[in-house]
């Protein structure tokens, strides 16, 4: 059992990036599995951040291997400019970084569909990140007008098939809006064959890869992107993404086995935000709402949008650890909450006068449920200097130890800053 897996167990930035890269040095590769470039990964290493989208983690460790594996969608513009930017930074990726000639290719026609799909939703669209992730995986699961990154490699029956796919979507685009310029196939045949070219030393078969890096005993570490609420066919759908970004997803998006993974660490942050539409029991339109966003820095990594802020839900996270199968949780920004009087746990839901706590399938039910919270007094006191669990004040530790009680998995990890070192081994 030589894997461990990191889930985000809310609606995703639960600072999976930092708990990935703390966990790597005991680690020999890093996989990246489902997402795409809506995934905006913060890791604050030796003093500097880096703002990861679909690069692994682990690229900030040197002997460490990054696979983007076959789940993935690759924007290939998204990924050379975030490969340049390690490059300039860390060095070389090739040899440390490897792409699945499996993963589907995002293309200019994703983007310009979902911007014609979310206008279309008005009041009801899903505000999603406009990466063309949802539209890609929709041709993916379509298979008629896909494009995976092994097939441009394939040079003629990549000419030819850029060619059928831009003359159906300009078809689908024109419908929806006459004005529209329509996609030309040659010049993105030449732009794409440039981005292969350049991507072809990383390209390989991730999955046998994979298998074989398990025969010879190596230690894998997946990292997920977005959180358990986001899940595809477990989240709150339709306001989900279009992956499996659940524990669900580990094995479909590498080809590894989830028999494989001995820990199964699911990251909650100590309160709940969100990006994007879709219901919120516990989002507070107050000032503490504001505070947490101001304190948190919540501000969307790949959009910059204002996250929604509320109180944590345990109905939500229990359900997201259940999900995702979790034997520990890590219990992130909890130094956010350090200036407040109390703080709430929302422990059930109150729908139509009777006490739930299961999570509700559908998003009209779940807009409709009140939080029924319990009070716990807050601690009043910096704890972004504190390491050890007998440091941290009484009432911190009173709330972490709620927090495990309620979501029903026991808590390995506290972090109280962004910093590696802002770290409590809280199991120990
Ligand atoms: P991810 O998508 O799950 O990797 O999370 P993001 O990187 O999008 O968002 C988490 C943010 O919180 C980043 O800016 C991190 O640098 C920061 N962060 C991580 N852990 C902590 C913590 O314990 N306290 C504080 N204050 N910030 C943290
Ligand atoms: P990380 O990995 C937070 C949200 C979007 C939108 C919905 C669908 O950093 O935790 P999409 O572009 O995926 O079709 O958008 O999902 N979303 C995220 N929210 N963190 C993320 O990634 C997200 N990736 C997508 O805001 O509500
Ligand atoms: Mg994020």
């Amino acid at each position: 059992m030589s894997a461990t897996s990191v889930i985000g167990l809310q609606w995703g930035d639960e600072a999976k990036g930092k708990i990935v890269d703390l966990l790597t040095e005991e680690h020999d590769m890093v996989v990246r599995y489902q997402g795409g470039n809506n995934a905006g990964h913060t890791v604050v290493a030796d003093g500097e951040t880096y703002k990861l989208s679909l690069i692994p983690s682990g690229i900030l460790h040197e002997n460490v291997i990054s696979v983007i594996a076959t789940g993935v969608v690759i924007h290939p513009q998204a990924l050379l400019k975030e490969i340049d930017g390690i490059v300039a930074r860390r060095g070389a990726v090739e040899g440390r970084l490897l792409i699945s000639d499996r993963a589907h290719v995002i293309f200019p026609w994703h983007m310009l569909e979902e911007a014609a799909l979310e206008s279309n939703r008005r009041d009801e669209a899903i505000g999603t990140t406009m990466r063309g992730i949802g539209t890609c995986y929709r041709d993916k699961a379509g298979r008629t007008h896909a494009i995976r990154v092994g097939d441009m490699y394939r040079t003629e029956t990549f000419r030819s098939r850029i060619g059928e796919i831009v003359e159906f979507k300009n078809i689908v685009l024109k419908a929806i809006n006459p004005d529209v310029e329509p996609l030309d196939a040659d010049a993105i045949f030449e732009e794409y064959s440039e981005y292969a070219r350049r991507l072809k030393p990383l390209v390989t078969d991730t999955t046998a890869y994979l298998h074989h890096a398990l025969d010879e005993g190596k230690r894998l570490l997946f990292e997920g992107a977005q959180g358990s609420l986001l899940d595809l066919d477990h989240g709150t759908y339709p306001f989900v993404t279009s992956s499996n970004s659940s524990g669900c997803g580990v094995h479909s998006g590498s080809g590894v086995s989830e028999r494989v993974i001995g820990r199964m660490l699911g990251v909650a942050k100590a309160y709940t935000t969100r990006v994007g539409g879709g219901p919120f029991p516990t989002e507070l339109d107050d000032e503490i709402g504001q505070h947490i966003r101001d304190t948190g820095n919540e501000y969307g990594t790949v959009t910059g949008r204002p996250r929604r802020c509320g109180w944590f839900d345990a109905v939500a996270t229990r359900y997201g650890a259940r999900l995702s199968g979790v034997d520990g949780i890590v219990i992130a920004l909890l130094d956010v909450l350090s200036d407040l009087d109390e703080l709430k746990i929302c422990e059930a839901y109150e729908i139509d006068g009777e006490r739930i706590t299961d999570f509700p399938s559908h998003v009209d039910s779940l807009a409709k449920v009140k939080p029924i919270y319990r009070t716990l007094p807050g601690w009043k006191t910096d704890i972004t200097g504190v390491r050890k669990k007998e440091d941290l004040p009484a009432a911190a530790k009173s709330y972490v130890d709620t927090l495990a009680e309620v979501i029903g998995s026991p808590v390995h990890i506290v972090s109280v800053g962004p910093d590696r070192l802002q770290t409590i081994f809280y199991n120990e």
